[in-house]
């Protein structure tokens, strides 16, 4: 059985000692003469409720109760008050108290009281453990096998662990970028808050201000007569993700950075300022090493984004992904569309292997789609996928490049590692020819200066 501590803090003797005594035996009881005495003790072991007196020497009662809120949120609070003054008493059931009772003490209604409050936090607290529960048993995974997915966890995993960092999501369109920023929300202790995303590419830009900061009443021509709240309000406690950051004009990139800076912000035609903590996500499939090169994007504000990278390879660069994805997305829209499919034919996962993915995974994922819902099954084949030749990568090579390879001597070549040299070579080749500027070479392999570094990393080119 669960012993509840409570804390009794009023300046009577008499008091303390006649409820404590009361109490004893079902409760732990402390007992304290003043509230900075009980505040004090609350930063080592909080109480599961407190009975508080009012009318207390030093510190009173109200403030006290609004001090004690503001750190400990659940604890619930008994104001004990010595005459019914009905200002005092709305005062504290407006901060928060969860009932109040009148001196002299009845102990049977106070008991009543008690376990009513007791049952309360018992129940939320059960809510909250299911909430969590069903929300981790429910995350949707995040499939692949590949060392760069688990790397792309790994650093999901460590980064949800402190709410308060900024995270920067590249990768090209269709990596799952915007599935990383909710896994980074769900995973985090902010999860309970709201996670709100923003498409900045979406909002026209002479609206994204207002949008992002909110707006008081008549800021504007068009505004609403009340006022309305931003994004960042509605992110309060919780996650907002900033999609496509890079379309952000430079006016909202200002204000975005002075809110990362100080965490307060100003609403349109507003006065006052407004704080708000939220865990800011950004993502973006565009090069802003490139952008910030032209002036396009603040650097400061990068630097403020991009406290932690989070890179998502493209799905070209982790092919051993294809497989364990075309399966999981085989099996979904089987069930979705109500169809018998067992599995992907050898030739049909050859040329999804093979494939050019300019879309990625969602790509993959509407190919599969479509399969499922115009075959037969029960396997599915290439004809049902529809892939033109010309696109898999034996098909650009034949149509794009008149480029001669020596031809395969009797000995046989290994495939594999021609292919590391080719890389190798193409990367340093193009350092040397941007004179070591990263962007300029990755622009010339025309690849994204997040992948030009994820591949100059991995093959431990200086
Ligand atoms: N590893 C994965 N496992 C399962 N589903 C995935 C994975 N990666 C991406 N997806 C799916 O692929 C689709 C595209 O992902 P998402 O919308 O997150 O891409 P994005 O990087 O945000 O693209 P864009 O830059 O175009 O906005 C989504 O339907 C997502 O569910
Ligand atoms: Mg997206």
């Amino acid at each position: 059985m669960i012993t509840y501590n409570i804390y009794i803090v009023d300046d009577e003797d008499t008091i303390l000692d006649s409820v404590s005594l009361a109490l004893h035996g079902e409760y732990h009881v402390e007992t304290y003469e003043s509230a900075e005495q009980a505040i004090d003790s609350m930063e080592k072991s909080p109480p599961d409720l407190i009975l508080l007196d009012i009318g207390l020497p030093g510190m009173n009662g109200i403030e006290a109760l609004g001090r004690i809120k503001s750190s400990h949120y659940d604890i619930p609070i008994i104001m004990i008050t010595a005459y019914e003054d009905i200002n005092t008493v709305i005062s504290a059931m407006k901060q928060g108290a969860y009932d109040y009772v009148v001196k002299p003490i009845h102990m049977d209604s106070l008991r009543v009281t008690i376990e009513n409050a007791l049952e309360t936090v018992r129940l939320r607290k059960e809510v909250q453990h299911l909430q969590e529960k069903y929300l981790k048993e429910n995350l949707p995974c995040y499939i692949g096998e590949s060392h760069a997915v688990q790397d792309v966890m790994d650093l999901v995993e460590t980064v949800a662990k402190s709410p308060d960092t900024p995270v920067l999501i590249s990768g090209e369109t269709g990596t799952g970028k915007e599935w990383i920023a909710g896994a980074v929300h769900y995973r985090s202790p902010n999860f309970k808050g709201p996670l709100i995303p923003v498409n900045c590419a979406a909002v026209p830009k002479d609206l994204i201000e207002s949008e992002l900061f909110g707006y008081q009443k008549g800021a504007f021509s068009g505004a609403r007569a009340s006022g309305k709240k931003g994004f960042i309000e509605e992110a309060a406690n919780g996650t907002l993700f900033l999609d496509e950051v890079g379309d952000l004009s430079l006016e909202a990139q200002a204000k975005l950075l002075r809110f990362l800076e100080e965490g307060e912000f100003y609403r349109l035609g507003d006065t006052s300022k407004v704080r708000v903590n939220t865990r800011v996500i950004a993502a973006t499939n565009k090069d802003l090493d490139s952008m910030m090169e032209k002036g396009l994007f603040r650097r400061d504000l990068y630097f403020r984004l991009a406290v932690v990278v989070v890179h998502i390879p493209s799905l070209n660069e982790r092919r051993e992904d294809i497989s364990p994805l075309a399966k999981h997305f085989l099996v979904e829209f089987s069930k979705k569309f109500d169809k018998n499919f067992t599995g992907i034919t050898s030739d049909a996962m050859d040329a999804l292997v093979t494939f050019n993915w300019i879309g990625n995974v969602r790509e993959l994922k509407n190919l599969i789609e479509r399969g499922v819902l115009i075959g037969k099954g029960p396997k599915l084949t290439v004809q049902d996928l529809r892939i033109k030749e010309g696109y898999t990568l034996q098909g650009i090579k034949k149509a794009e490049h008149d480029i001669c390879f020596p031809p395969i001597p009797p000995t046989g070549v290994d495939l594999a590692s021609l292919q590391g040299s080719l890389e190798f070579f193409y990367i340093q080749e193009a350092l040397r020819m941007a004179k070591g500027n990263e962007s300029k070479a990755a622009r010339l392999l025309n690849m994204n200066h997040h992948t030009f570094r994820y591949r100059k990393k991995r093959l431990q080119i200086k």
